[in-house]
């Protein structure tokens, strides 16, 4: 298939363009690199041999999109540009509704006018809020997002369904990450934050590699095995490969389908910091901390639903993920500004 990809060069477009491109798919990234480098996609050129078409562009810029859009025939596309820090999203609201609300809806447009209505969505697990059901199921309903962030993905959703149901000849595809961590097995291509990491796992591989003294655990006291909250991670190889086996349902005319993507089992903060320490035979510090604002205690996947429709699950472990996390670290201590 021919396949455009915004925000192809960031942490998950870029693994995911591997996966289409050794699954033989034609990819063309669109993003403006904002919070990713344009070396991601040499790197990722490194890895399968096959050069990425690349363009700097802004999903907000109609004419430009227009343009590319109207030179390729694309069948699909798989949509991962926005902006995703949580924090952030608090502080500067209207741009995080701009770039990914108004940068999807333009987009969309985009895609309308060319007769391209098949489009795979980087939706989150955050639109389940404080979860009902544990594990969480695709049928559990949507909660109350506690940031900006997290609005945008549920109202993105909204907006792709009612999208589909006002034109059936629409596909689409949202696809809920859980935890997504590692990096591919080369150690080319990995998580690339700016800053301070928000996330547990760059912030644990910065605490090892040495930039920051020592892990902060967000909260002891939860209901949870040893106090600290408990997530669903997955490798970001695994994540990327379902967005491979999500083109099934593309070209089987699927309609409006959602999957979740995790591994179905949940771990803690603690237990992550350990399985870190032994897959790389590291000591990680720690001090815990009061609980982070907007956090929920619990929450992971029932992924069956992916495996039973797309027959896809997840192949690594967590001992995987955090030797693969490390193994990017520490190849390239400034990601990719070596
Ligand atoms: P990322 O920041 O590495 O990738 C996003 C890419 O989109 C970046 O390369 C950025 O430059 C680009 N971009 C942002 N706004 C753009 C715009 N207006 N026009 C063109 N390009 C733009 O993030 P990621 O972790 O790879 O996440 C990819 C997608 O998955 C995002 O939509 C994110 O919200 C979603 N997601 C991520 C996680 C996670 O934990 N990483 C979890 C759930 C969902
Ligand atoms: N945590 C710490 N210390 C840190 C960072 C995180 O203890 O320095 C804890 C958190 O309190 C939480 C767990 O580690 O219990 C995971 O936190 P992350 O920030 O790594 O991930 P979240 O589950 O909070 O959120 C992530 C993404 C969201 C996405 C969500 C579900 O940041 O964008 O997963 O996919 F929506």
């Amino acid at each position: 298939m021919n396949i455009l990809v915004t925000g192809g060069s960031g942490y998950i477009g870029s693994h995911t363009v591997v996966e289409l491109q050794n699954a033989g798919h034609n990819v063309v990234v669109v993003d403006n690199l904002s919070n990713s480098n344009e070396k991601s996609l040499k790197r990722v050129a490194e890895i399968t041999g096959k050069n990425v078409d690349f363009y700097e562009i802004d999903i907000r810029d109609f004419n430009a999109l227009d343009s590319i859009v109207g030179k390729y025939h694309f069948d699909c596309c798989i949509h991962f540009a926005g902006l995703k820090a949580v924090g952030e999203s608090v502080q500067k609201p209207l741009e995080y509704y701009d770039n990914n609300v108004c940068g999807t809806v333009n987009l969309l447009k985009v895609l309308q006018k060319h007769n391209c209505k098949n489009i795979i969505f980087s939706s989150s697990a955050c639109v389940y809020g404080d979860p009902k059901i544990i594990p969480i199921s695709e049928d559990c309903p949507k909660g109350n997002c506690t940031n900006p962030y997290g609005q945008t993905k549920s109202m993105i959703e909204d907006i792709m369904i009612d999208l589909q149901k006002s034109d059936s000849n629409w596909n689409i595809v949202l696809l809920r990450y859980f935890n997504p961590i590692g990096a591919h097995s080369s150690g080319k291509i990995g998580e690339n934050p700016n800053g301070i990491p928000n996330n547990l796992m760059p912030y644990i591989t910065q605490v090892a590699v040495g930039k920051r003294e020592k892990l902060n655990v967000f909260g002891n006291d939860y209901d949870t095995v040893d106090g600290t909250g408990v997530r669903d991670y997955i490798h970001v190889v695994d994540l990327a490969r379902g967005h491979v086996c999500a083109l099934q349902a593309i070209e089987k005319k699927c309609g409006l389908e959602i999957f979740n993507l995790g591994t179905g089992h949940g771990y803690s903060v603690l237990e992550v910091v350990h399985a870190f320490e032994t897959a790389n035979d590291l000591k990680i510090p720690y001090v815990i901390q009061p609980r982070r604002t907007g956090d929920v205690a619990v929450c992971y996947s029932d992924a069956s639903k992916a495996e039973k429709v797309l027959n896809w699950r997840a192949e690594f472990d967590l001992q995987d993920m955090c030797r693969d996390s490390w193994n990017w670290q520490k190849n390239n201590p400034n990601g990719y500004d070596d």
